[in-house]
């Protein structure tokens, strides 16, 4: 089978990896892919991720089985409609429900409506009256641009009147564009957080093993949020009797809603779950994989990974068991200097091969571009994604930053305490 891979980032790149492993997979194309899909054997065709019509007469005539999405924004499009009127399979949710991570507003609603446990929220259009709320509230509120913004719209405010400025920016000065114009103003909540990702093939729901991500830049969670800058698995603190809860009080209920709304919710679900004193509470449904999530989720998945994706795609979830490898994996991301704000691009990178050499690691690229001349060259904000497994999640997490080590661009930074939440180091 053919499969077209849409999307060019980390996680892309740890799909297609683990799918050119899969005896079933003849040919890999990703659009537009990235140097290290090319690297691991994909083709990779120059077309936009938003060129709807470009990437269904690409798939139609080059005869391919599957159309695996991985960001949110063609999903938001409408691709994966598209791709299933032309006739084809597609890993990934209709428009409607992509939804439930590009409209905020709406997902909230929808969690009221389904008794979804999460922050307490009110969802505001006019910054007048946003603004009188936040001065009313005596603890820190969460201001979230209620669109889609690559996972910056979301700004914590320990403070209340911290939330004026932000609100402001958004409502007013347009930083996130139409993304902004309402906002969802919520509950300081307080805990750990894990992503929970589940399989969703319209009638059955398979949850993965959790992870944990790291949103903010610096160490110790400070600093302004990014896209993620790195990601374990498993999660010590999310045990099987949680997974249960979450199954029974947050994936069950939202997938209900949304089949009362519109129907079938296909692909992957990503419920951002924060474990409050008060009992696990979502945080932000996605409708695709994680990133970085899953480059630690796909090191630790053994068998075909493409098998679990068609079964998806062919509403057959119930016959299909995934396998892990026992052992734990770590995500560290290597970024640009200055991300999240502006970032240079063009920066040559080295050591990526004596890296991938690690045994046990593997070398996700994010944001690279290889030049004419045949030069690694720095292409985003969040460059790769070093990935390592180990037989404890301490062996892991030094493998991983074993292998950073030998990587080097001008003001590459990464975090140097991804896991360390569950090591206690
Ligand atoms: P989101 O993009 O919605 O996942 O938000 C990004 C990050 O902001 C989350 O991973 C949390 O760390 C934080 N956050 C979002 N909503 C809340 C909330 N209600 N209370 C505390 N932190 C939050
Ligand atoms: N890593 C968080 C996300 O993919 O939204």
């Amino acid at each position: 089978m053919k499969v077209l891979i849409v999307g060019g980032g980390g996680r892309e790149h740890a799909l297609a990896w683990k799918i050119l492993q899969s005896p079933q997979c003849d040919a890999l194309y990703a659009a537009p892919g990235n140097p290290g899909i090319k690297a691991d054997g994909g083709t990779c065709v120059d077309i936009d991720v938003l060129d709807t019509p470009g990437l269904i007469e690409f798939a139609k005539t080059t005869d391919i089985g599957l159309v695996v999405v991985g960001p949110e924004v063609p999903l938001a499009n409408g691709l994966g409609d598209a791709v299933r009127e032309a006739g084809l399979l597609c890993f990934g949710p209709s428009k409607k429900g992509a939804r439930i991570e590009s409209d905020k507003a709406y997902s909230k609603l929808l969690m009221q409506q389904a008794s979804v446990p999460t922050a307490e929220a009110r969802i505001f259009t006019d910054l007048e009256d946003a603004r009188t709320f936040v001065l009313s509230r005596d603890h820190g509120v969460v201001v979230k641009a209620s669109g889609l913004a690559a996972g910056k719209g979301v700004i914590v405010c320990k403070e209340p009147y911290q939330a004026i400025k932000p609100l402001e920016d958004m409502m007013e000065g347009g930083v996130f564009g139409d993304a902004g114009s309402t906002v969802v103003i919520e509950e300081l909540l307080t805990g750990q957080e894990a992503s929970v990702l589940a399989l969703c093939d319209g009638k059955n729901i398979y949850p993965l093993e959790p992870l944990q991500d790291h949103k903010p830049i610096g160490e110790g969670d400070t600093g302004p949020n990014t896209g993620g800058m790195g990601a374990y698995s498993p999660v010590p603190i999310v045990g099987p009797d949680e997974m249960d809860r979450i199954e029974r009080e947050i994936l069950v209920p939202i997938v209900d809603a949304m089949r009362r709304d519109f129907g079938r919710y296909e692909g992957l679900l990503y419920a951002g779950v924060m474990f409050t004193p008060g009992g696990p509470k979502v945080i932000e449904f996605n409708c695709r994989f994680g990133d970085p999530e899953c480059q630690p989720a796909v090191m630790r998945i053994k068998g075909d990974l493409l098998e679990i994706l068609l079964a998806t795609a062919e509403h057959r979830l119930d016959e299909i068991e995934i396998e892990y490898d026992p052992r734990p994996s770590v995500c560290v991301v290597m970024t640009a200097e200055g991300y999240p704000g502006p970032y240079e691009k063009g920066r040559p990178i080295t050591g990526v091969a004596d890296a991938d050499a690690l045994e046990d690691v593997k070398v996700f690229h994010a944001g690279t571009i290889m030049s004419v001349d045949g030069d690694l060259l720095c292409n985003g904000g969040r460059v790769l994604g070093v990935t390592a497994l180990g037989d404890t999640l301490e062996e892991a997490q030094a493998k991983a930053y074993e292998a950073v080590d030998k990587i080097h661009f001008d003001g590459a930074y990464v975090r140097r305490d991804i896991g360390s939440k569950a090591i206690g180091n």
